[in-house]
């Protein structure tokens, strides 16, 4: 199994920053990356209709044999985690983008005060809050629902003035005051990283997921024998449920190389 791809999504080109952290742990493995372009933002939608999505995408990540299902976007995390590890059962393993993110924080911020900035449904999931009290190590989280972000992102709208304000905006919100770090609680935010980093002049740590995920992920797979270690060389392949242009150019940037991309509707 373990020469088998790892599957991975999000609503669009987010999870690619989960994506590119991995390929560059683990160069060796073959990747399966569905883009829900036609169903994006996740961030305002309800949970049924996130869920709903979620088991169409496990389907084609379960046909394409993946051994694992990393769900790289946080709204999905927290709308269907439960529901697809159960409907994966065995077939594969599932990983959210939250659990390894509460568990860099609890071995780090005992006694702190963090922020979190996320979609509205990440946000108002209190997913982050509910885990983090489980920890009982007393930290404090001040959460903001920036829902306009991930659609500035998607279009490609970041390290320019436009995001530039509208991050100042949120953030100077008085909900994220004196916070010691702040956790990038949507995948698409590491691409606007330098500019929240500026905004706070490097003084508190930005809490990026994408690395911690791949860490997470590399240990689950060393775990269950599952690291490829075969020579041959690795492959990525991604879908989309709509065509969009930006995917495409934001892909080739993120990888440098010509992508193998593929339209597949999930209505069909
Ligand atoms: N990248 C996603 C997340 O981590 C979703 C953004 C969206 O589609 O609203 O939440």
């Amino acid at each position: 199994m373990a020469n088998q791809p790892i599957g991975i999504y999000d609503s669009g080109i987010g999870g690619l920053t989960v994506t590119q952290a991995i390929t560059s742990l683990l160069p060796s493995e073959n990747i399966i990356y569905f883009g829900d372009t036609a169903h994006l933002p996740y961030g305002d939608k309800s949970t049924a209709a996130i869920q709903s999505y979620s088991i169409k995408i496990c389907d084609v990540l379960l046909k394409q044999n993946c051994k694992a299902i990393l769900i790289a976007c946080n709204s999905a995390s927290a709308a269907s985690y439960e529901l697809v590890k159960e409907y994966v059962g065995s077939k594969a393993l599932v990983i959210n983008v939250i659990d390894p993110v509460i568990d860099h924080i609890k071995a780090r911020y005992t006694q702190k005060t963090i922020g979190l900035i996320g979609t509205k449904k990440t946000v108002f999931s209190n997913v982050y809050k509910i885990k983090i009290e489980e920890l009982h190590e007393n930290i404090n989280l001040k959460s903001l629902a920036t829902p306009l972000l991930a659609h500035i992102i998607e279009e490609g709208f970041f390290n320019n003035s436009i995001s530039e304000n509208i991050i100042e905006t949120y953030l100077s919100s008085p909900e994220l005051a004196d916070i010691e770090a702040l956790i990038l609680g949507c995948t698409h935010y590491p691409l606007i990283k330098k500019q929240i980093s500026n905004f706070y002049e490097n003084k508190i740590e930005i809490i990026d997921s994408s690395e911690i995920v791949a860490q997470y992920l590399a240990a689950i797979l060393s775990k269950n024998i599952l690291l490829n270690h075969s020579n041959s060389e690795s492959y990525k392949k991604f879908f989309v449920s709509d065509y969009t242009q930006s995917f495409e150019a934001s892909t080739k940037i993120f990888f440098n190389e010509k992508i193998n991309l593929s339209h597949y509707p999930l209505w069909d």
